[in-house]
């Protein structure tokens, strides 16, 4: 969205916190001194068999930006493409069914929607949250030193292509559905609590892609540890398989130039590392004195995290990966 937009100047208006000039995450609106709207929406075609679960999945998956910039979310409206002519009625059912299933998780409430005749299946949602205005997350914050999480372990891409081509077994499947489905509200939770002022989910453009956006709007060099990443089972070998999604090559493609990568760190890691994700965790920025009682309030809770990477000061390349 952001390349379409760029040729459409960002109004101006007083209120405006965020808005879409920063690629980050949501949108973010003033309503008065202490609270501001955060505003996003996401939809796609199904990624899973199971309407339920790709209703969760796309549910959970649009909230996450919300969650990213610190936000609580309030409402969602449904937006719905559906091929009514040639498809039962009740898959809908079940869509809306698991969606509203996560709403209602998150603490929010879908308030209505609207859906189209389209020859593709399509379905997401739009999320109003609010958030305190002097305590937005973005991705512009991040400073020389905090050390990087990473809240979901990565390779959904890899794995719901191997769904498609059925190689994936059900128990697998199960557990790539799972975690899709599964928010970022806790480790949201935690950062405003630590006052964290960085960071962002990872998504379509895979983590190097939404790490280069962190370090080109935080004006800093991000560090990655190839070798602490968390990985979902079986994504090295899907990689290896040559599972490999179309935008995993247009994300390697598009940060051509922008990564520097030691030449000891595995292929099959390389291409996880640009592999989309739908729904994936948070990646959060954490001042390096923070970072022991953030790991261990992680622990504690029982919510996934582990440092993957560290901020350094602007290099050659914005991305170092190690
Ligand atoms: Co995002
Ligand atoms: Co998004
Ligand atoms: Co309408």
């Amino acid at each position: 969205m952001a390349e379409v937009l760029k040729d459409i100047p960002q109004s101006h208006h007083p209120d405006l916190l965020v808005g879409y000039n920063k690629a980050d995450d949501a949108g973010v609106f003033r309503i008065n001194e202490n609270q501001a709207l955060v505003q996003t929406l996401d939809f796609f075609p199904p990624i899973v068999d199971d309407p339920y679960s790709f209703g969760q999945i796309a549910a959970a998956n649009a909230l996450s930006d919300v969650y990213a910039m610190g936000g609580k979310p309030l409402t969602a409206l449904n937006i719905v493409g559906f091929p009514s002519s040639d498809m039962p009625p009740e898959i809908l059912t079940e869509i809306l069914r698991g969606g509203n299933d996560i709403v209602e998780k998150a603490g929010a409430v879908v308030v209505g929607g609207h859906s189209i005749k389209d020859n593709e299946l399509k379905y997401g949602i739009s999320v109003t949250g609010i958030i305190n205005p002097y305590k937005i997350i973005t991705n512009t914050e991040a400073k020389v030193g905090d050390r990087l999480f990473l809240t979901k372990p990565l390779g959904t891409g890899l794995i719901t292509t191997g769904i498609k081509k059925n190689i994936v077994n059900p128990e697998l499947e199960k557990i790539v559905t799972v975690q899709m489905a599964q928010l970022n509200k806790k480790p949201s939770e935690l950062m405003v609590e630590f006052d964290i002022k960085a960071a962002t989910d990872i998504t379509g453009y895979g983590l190097l892609g939404h790490a280069y956006e962190m370090a080109k709007a935080s004006n800093i060099t991000i560090r990655l540890f190839s070798k602490k990443l968390p990985l979902m089972p079986y994504a090295v070998e899907l990689a290896e398989a040559g599972m490999i999604p179309g935008g995993a090559l247009a994300n390697r493609e598009f940060l051509e130039g922008s990564v520097q990568i030691s030449p000891d760190v595995d292929e099959n890691i390389i291409v996880v590392m640009y592999d989309p994700q739908t729904s994936g965790g948070l990646f959060i920025a954490v001042p390096e004195a923070k970072v022991k009682d953030f790991a261990s309030e992680l622990e504690s809770r029982k919510i996934f995290g582990q440092v993957v990477g560290i901020v350094e000061r602007a290099g050659n390349t914005p991305i170092i990966v190690e």
